[in-house]
């Protein structure tokens, strides 16, 4: 079994967790005003923590639970969010995912991200292509900003910060066929790859968020930079991902 198909195996897994959750009942608690955190966010994290220190035991950790758990200059680190979309799984909307990524020396190369609810597996490894349930998938050719649909995020902070993307969205919901806030970062970038969303974009966003969707759309044939156009790194904390056919476009739009 490779790396790759011993992570989506742990991530499946992880998925049940979820989904025992929501059977059994979780509580909530508040990390700011709108902010959730639940039970399944850290039992979770704890199970992924100990699965994935199984198969690479030098690898050090940046969970969003837990922060960094080894030292931050390994060259290996994995990039978890346990559970990516907390606020849709605490309603019940079932829109949230596992995002699990691998960096070596700094860059990603292994990334999965798992819906349990619609049970799809988005997977890539650097070099290897991006798959959806084992089968190849590519992002989308539309290369119109005014036939594209796109999707972004807001920030727990939106309330009071000043990059609350609110003007971008309405800029970009003029300026496209729609702009979609779907509330999972790591499934939105998957919905890229796939082709069913031309863009997404945000800000204030964490590699744990976005290292493994990222991966996962470079390898099927999209591109990923911050709001500058610069390459992506894990310390990046804005992002626009697209099908590198309106890249330019959304770049020029998110500027004002
Ligand atoms: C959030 C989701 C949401 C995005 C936020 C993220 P969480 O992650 O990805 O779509 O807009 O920026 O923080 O808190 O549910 O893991
Ligand atoms: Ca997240
Ligand atoms: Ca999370």
């Amino acid at each position: 079994m490779s790396l790759l198909e011993k992570v989506a195996a742990i991530v499946i897994r992880a998925g049940d967790i979820l989904n025992e959750e929501i059977e059994r009942g979780f509580s909530i608690t508040k990390k700011g005003q709108i902010d959730l955190v639940t039970d399944a966010d850290r039992a979770v994290e704890q199970f992924l923590l100990k699965e994935l220190a199984q198969e690479l035991p030098s690898a050090a950790f940046c969970a969003e639970e837990q922060g960094w758990l080894g030292d931050s200059h390994e060259d290996a680190i994995w990039y978890i969010d346990p559970l990516d979309g907390t606020t849709n799984f605490a309603h019940g909307f079932p829109y949230f995912s596992i995002s699990v990524a691998l960096a070596e020396k700094g860059e990603t190369t292994l990334g999965v991200v798992y819906n349990p609810i619609s049970r799809e597996l988005f997977q890539a490894e650097k070099g290897r292509g991006a798959f959806r349930n084992g089968a190849p998938i590519k992002v989308s050719r539309i290369a119109d900003l005014q036939d594209s649909l796109l999707v972004t995020g807001f920030p727990y902070d939106v309330k009071t910060t000043a990059a609350d993307n609110i003007a971008q969205f309405a800029r970009v919901t003029k300026a496209s066929q729609g702009v979609r806030r779907t509330g999972s970062a790591a499934l939105d970038l998957c919905n890229v790859a796939c082709g069913r969303f031309e863009g997404y974009w945000e800000q204030r966003v964490n590699a744990w968020d976005i290292a493994a969707g990222a991966l996962i759309v470079k390898e099927a044939g999209g591109m990923v930079t911050d709001y500058h156009g610069n390459t992506l790194t894990h310390q990046s904390r804005s992002v626009l991902a697209s099908n590198g056919l309106i890249h330019q476009q959304l770049l020029d739009m998110l500027r004002g």
